[in-house]
Parts: C-alpha cells; sequence; structure tokens
C-alpha cells in the first residue's frame, strides 16, 4: 500500500513569480483549484488505491500545496528541502514538523545548501537521479547518497520551464521512463541512455512536455498524469501502464501539476 503526503489547495495562489510559469496576473480560479484537486484525491484513492496523508494548509504559504517539494524520505529517514527562493524558505518549517511529527529521523543539510526534495531526487529502487542547475545545488547529492547509500547521477536542467526534475523526468515503476530529452545536455542524456534500455525511455513530445506530461504519479501499473497529452498516454499504454488523466491547469498557473501535489511516503 502506497502512500503520499498532500496538503489541500486552501490558500493556493499566484503571489510571487519564481520560475517561468507563474504570473501574478494570471489569477488563480480558486474553486475550480478546489475542484481540481478534490479530483485527483479521488483518483489517487478510489482508482490508485494509495493511502493520503493531509497535512493542514497554512495561510501565506500559497505553494505548500506543492509537497513534492517537502523534502525527500526513505524507509524512517526524511531530509527536509532547502528552498532556494525565500518565498518558499517559509515553508521549511512545516514540512519539518511533519516529518518529526511523524517519527521520522530527521537529517538537516546546511543552511543555504538548496535541495528541493523529491522535485528534484527521483529514481528507480537502485539508479538514483538529481536535478541541479535550476533550484538544487549539485553538491547536495554527494551528502544525500551518503545518507541514502544510493548512488545518485546528477542532471544539468538546462531549460528554464523545467525548472524540476520532476518536470520532465518520470521514473515509472517496471524500470520504464517517461522523460522530455531536450530539458537535458548531452551528458545527461547519454548518462540517461546509460541506465534505461532504448524500449524503455519514453520520449513525450515537446507540447506535451509543456502540459507537464512527465509530471506523473505511477504506483505499480497506474499512471495519474495531467489531462491533454493523449501522445504520453499512448506510450504509457503500449508498455502496460494504465493512464488516468485528470485536469490540473490551475496548478499548471504557478508550474505544477499531478506529481507535484504528491509526495511519496513508501
Ligand atoms: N510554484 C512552485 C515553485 O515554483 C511550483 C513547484 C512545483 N513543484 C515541483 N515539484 N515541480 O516552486
Amino acid at each position: 500500500m502506497s502512500r503520499l503526503l498532500v496538503c489541500p489547495p486552501d490558500y493556493f495562489g499566484i503571489e510571487y513569480e519564481i520560475n517561468p510559469w507563474m504570473r501574478r496576473s494570471n489569477a488563480v480560479n480558486s474553486d475550480q483549484a478546489v475542484r481540481q484537486w478534490h479530483h485527483l484525491m479521488q483518483v489517487l484513492e478510489r482508482d490508485v488505491g494509495v493511502v493520503l496523508e493531509r497535512m493542514k494548509p497554512v495561510p501565506g504559504l500559497p505553494d505548500l500545496v506543492f509537497t513534492a517539494n517537502a523534502g525527500v524520505v526513505m524507509g524512517c529517514k526524511a531530509v527536509p528541502s532547502r528552498f532556494r527562493y525565500a518565498e518558499r524558505q517559509r515553508e521549511e518549517a512545516h514540512f519539518e514538523d511533519w516529518f518529526r511529527s511523524h517519527g521520522y529521523d530527521v537529517f538537516t543539510l546546511e543552511e543555504g545548501l538548496f535541495f528541493e526534495g523529491a522535485g528534484d531526487l527521483l529514481g528507480f529502487p537502485d539508479d538514483w537521479f538529481g536535478g541541479y542547475g535550476q533550484r538544487s545545488d549539485i553538491r547536495a547529492f554527494p551528502i544525500l547518497s551518503e545518507w541514502f547509500t544510493r548512488e545518485i547521477l546528477p542532471l544539468d536542467l538546462i531549460d528554464s520551464r523545467f525548472y524540476h526534475l520532476d518536470t520532465c523526468f518520470c521514473p515509472l515503476s517496471g524500470g520504464d521512463l517517461l522523460y522530455y530529452p531536450a530539458a537535458f545536455d548531452r551528458y545527461g542524456q547519454a548518462a540517461i541512455a546509460e541506465r534505461i534500455a532504448p524500449e524503455q525511455r519514453l520520449a513525450v513530445p515537446e507540447n506535451e512536455a509543456l502540459k507537464f506530461a512527465c509530471n506523473a504519479v505511477c504506483v505499480g501499473k497506474q499512471v495519474v498524469l495531467p489531462a491533454g497529452c493523449p501522445r504520453t498516454e499512448q506510450l504509457l499504454d503500449a508498455r502496460g501502464y494504465c493512464p488516468h488523466p485528470v485536469p490540473l491547469d490551475e496548478f499548471m498557473k504557478s508550474g505544477g501539476s499531478a506529481k507535484c501535489l504528491t509526495l511519496a511516503l513508501d
């Protein structure tokens, strides 16, 4: 049984601009955001069968809803994020408190060593990948590698629209990878190709990458992804996955989608 940490969007909005998707003038329709979020939760619980842990939303923290950035968890160990931007640094204490009050062994990175949690650290059981160049600092990965006893391959994120690894890279349960190759430099693409067989690399087209096709939640053969990505659904289908499209455009205004709204707890 998979457990995911989520946070209701009570105070979600665009109050600052820290990625190319965010424009303060592009206001969130709050009712619609709440509906979309509840629909996502319903699909995750009912169709995918996950258990949801709900965090309490906090006024003044519009991005707390993106729990992928709470930190990263493996077993009983948790490493809370160190956000690059002051606007999101105010979330750190809330995420850290959540981990502590739920019994995790909390490992903290030194202040100023930026690391944005499962937004930038993703992997298969053995091979982990760390995105840097936009938000997380490459120097965080050797430390995390030691704490989690896993090799972490750093991947430079070269396109500011794909500013977190989870916007362009999604490891799937069967060892397959959904990704947008052009978000990585040649070295990164080669590192990915070296670890993942050609038939297991599912490259999404740019127009769907820009709809956050790679920001998907995979549990077993079920994959929850943003609506509007038919080619990606075909790619998933052909590899035996069952796609569950969910409309999440209110969250795209902030540069996030399905995966960003969850944190895998196991
Ligand atoms: N507005 C948020 C930010 O820029 C969106 C975070 C999306 N999270 C993610 N894991 N990609 O930080």
